[in-house]
């Protein structure tokens, strides 16, 4: 199969919608990663998108919508706390799990009587969905296992034979996939942090939001699996990616004692002129919003150096950055050292 890339404008919309109607895929921007679009309806064009990402079968999508009316299309009842988070955060990078509605295809989500629902912000995703008027199920545009996509050309590098169109939206704004919460018990529970945080949802629910204890610690043998996505390996590049967590000057020993060819570090900006290999930066030590944005394309760059050993300065694990941390300890295959 022959992959174009256009980018986004009228007749590129125009097609994509044609795509999604016909059943097929097509690679979309969103403002938080690039994400491979399906019909949520139809059950056989679902199927495609796991073949071309070579996803596990019981890891489900999230559904896309436009508008409030869409919603009830794809849930079979609004939780009151998703009104108020809809009000709050939506459009946004925000994904509400819901008991599902009979339309959305048993692909879409896997199987399980839930659906996870979101409302993107990014102007292109928002008129595919709009013009075509159907939602669209769709997971990070990446092969699965390798960092999401940020931008149209890391989604080629992985797609390319895998799809018929990417659609060109440009350098996605959050650059880290949307928060996953989920409503279906008393107090809702964050499976995945993004760019919006435990406090900006405290702060409209007035009352606490609990995270999965699966964000930073990985799930073990045996653990009931809220969110299948967390179960499997993620975010990785080739290289064996290892968090140092400590202070600066820690850190900087630590790499000086173990500085050798294919050795890199993955730093803060400006801490590059004090290390003795090779650096890639993700963004300044108290950014973790530019740390967000530029994780995934980091780790995409590292590969492209051929990097064997990476050695992570430690993002904070507080509000967005508690995003960067879960992405990034997940690259690290949990390999955490303390100095
Ligand atoms: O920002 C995003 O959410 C991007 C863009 C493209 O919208 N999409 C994305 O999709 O990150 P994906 O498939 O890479 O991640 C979806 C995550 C997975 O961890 C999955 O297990 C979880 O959401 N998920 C989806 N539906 C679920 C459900 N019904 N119950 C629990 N977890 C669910
Ligand atoms: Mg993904």
């Amino acid at each position: 199969m022959k992959t174009i890339v256009k980018k986004a404008d009228e007749e590129s919309i125009n097609e994509a919608c044609r795509l999604i109607k016909n059943g097929d895929i097509v690679a979309v921007p969103t403002e938080t990663v690039y994400g491979i679009a399906a019909n949520a309806f139809d059950g056989e064009a679902i199927k495609k998108i796991f073949t071309a990402k070579g996803r596990p079968q019981d890891n489900p999508l999230i559904v896309h919508i436009s508008d409030m009316d869409m919603l009830k299309d794809v849930v079979k009842s609004v939780p009151n706390d998703a009104y108020t988070l809809a009000e709050a955060f939506w459009p946004g990078p925000l994904t509400m799990i819901m008991p599902k509605g009979d339309k959305v295809a048993k692909e879409t989500c896997a199987g399980l009587d839930s659906v996870g629902v979101r409302m993107p912000s990014n102007p292109v995703a928002h008129e595919i969905i709009a013009r075509s008027g159907l939602p669209f199920a769709a997971p990070s545009a990446n092969i699965s296992g390798r960092p999401s996509p940020t931008n149209a050309a890391d989604v080629f590098f992985d797609m390319d034979g895998r799809l018929p169109l990417i659609i060109d939206g440009g350098e996605c704004f959050a650059g880290v996939e949307s928060t996953v919460v989920s409503l279906l018990g008393e107090n809702p529970i964050i499976l995945r942090p993004g760019y919006i945080t435990k406090e900006d949802m405290q702060s409209v629910l007035n009352k606490e939001v609990l995270l999965s204890a699966a964000i930073t610690e990985g799930v073990k043998e045996g653990d009931k699996v809220l969110s299948p996505g967390m179960k499997y390996k993620h975010y990785a590049p080739n290289a064996q990616v290892y968090i140092v967590d400590g202070d600066f000057d820690a850190f900087k020993a630590y790499v000086c004692a173990k500085k050798d060819s294919g050795v890199f570090c993955l730093c803060f900006d400006g801490e590059e002129k004090d290390l003795p290999v090779e650096c890639v930066t993700y963004g300044k030590k108290e950014r973790a919003d530019e740390q967000a944005h530029n994780l995934f394309t980091a780790l995409r760059r590292l590969d492209e150096k051929k990097a064997a050993v990476v050695y992570a300065r430690c993002p904070e694990k507080t509000g967005i950055g508690l995003a960067v941390y879960n992405r990034l300890i997940r690259a690290a295959a949990f390999r955490v050292i303390k100095v």
